[in-house]
């Protein structure tokens, strides 16, 4: 991973507070409110491109309805994945990870992909979405700018099985596995990436011991961002960048991470 300041700003589906999640313009308000990193979704479409979009439906945040999985690409890119959130974003389109890495690529943001558990397969088949993943940022010389996250080991252990792979980080929801060092270090994830209400200071510890960084999700308000760096996390997931860019920026210090 290049050079990364800690403790890191990551804006949740770009800047979520104030754009219409996961969308161009989205990402790119998150770059200019000085995030370090933006963290998105990615997932099939029904003849498997890759696809920016959290739900598995596309009823709460675009104009179209049913299943994504279900809906070829042609489909998904006629469709406003803006109005939802205000009118003046209507021409937002439903984004391919392609289209948003090509945007990103030369802003020098990192950036987190989240494959979403509802795209595993587990006979793996060679266009598998984490097999796409890899090859896109392969194919566009990423490798070092991406880190790749998910809820679901199966893609991390997929990913560290191919011969080049981007770095990866295990999300877990508020509740925590006992083991989840063990499984953090026997996965060698970069990151773990914990719901922030569920964050013990020994858990933190102990994933530094073991040379894991720990980015807590989503923190949105000023005291728990506080609490949470001086805790000791590596960084946040917030929806609200400039606002943790602000609260951030006394405790912030340049690392290189390799
Ligand atoms: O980065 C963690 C966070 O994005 C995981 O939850 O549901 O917002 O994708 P979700
Ligand atoms: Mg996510």
């Amino acid at each position: 991973m290049r050079r990364l300041t800690f403790p890191a700003v990551v804006g949740h589906r770009g800047y979520r507070a104030r754009f219409p999640e996961n969308t161009l313009v989205s990402f790119s308000a998150a770059v200019a409110a000085g995030a370090d990193m933006i963290e998105l979704d990615v997932t099939l479409s029904k003849d498997r491109g890759v696809v920016v979009i959290h739900d598995d439906t596309l009823d709460r945040t675009t104009s179209g309805s049913g299943i994504v999985r279900e809906t070829p690409l042609h489909e998904l890119r006629r469709l406003d994945a803006g109005t939802w959130f205000d009118n003046r974003f209507s021409a937002e389109p439903l984004p391919t990870l392609e289209e948003t890495l090509a945007l990103v690529a030369t802003s020098g943001v990192l950036v987190n992909i989240e494959i979403k558990s509802t795209a595993w397969e587990t006979d793996a088949p060679e266009d598998a979405i984490e097999r796409q993943v890899v090859a896109m940022i392969r194919r566009m010389q990423l490798i070092d700018t991406v880190l790749v996250s998910s809820f679901h080991p199966g893609f991390l252990e997929n990913i560290a099985a191919l011969p080049v792979h981007p770095e990866y980080a295990l999300i877990t929801n508020r509740t925590v596995p006992h083991d989840i060092v063990d499984l953090c270090t026997r996965l060698n994830v970069f990151s773990w990436h914990p719901h922030h209400e569920s964050l013990k200071q020994s858990d933190i510890e102990a994933m530094h011991q073991s040379g894991i960084h720990v980015f807590p999700y989503t923190v949105n308000n000023p005291e728990d961002m506080i609490r949470l760096v001086e805790m000791g996390v590596d960084g946040i997931v917030t929806d609200d960048p400039e606002l943790a860019v602000s609260c951030l920026t006394p405790y912030r210090r340049s690392v290189k991470t390799s």
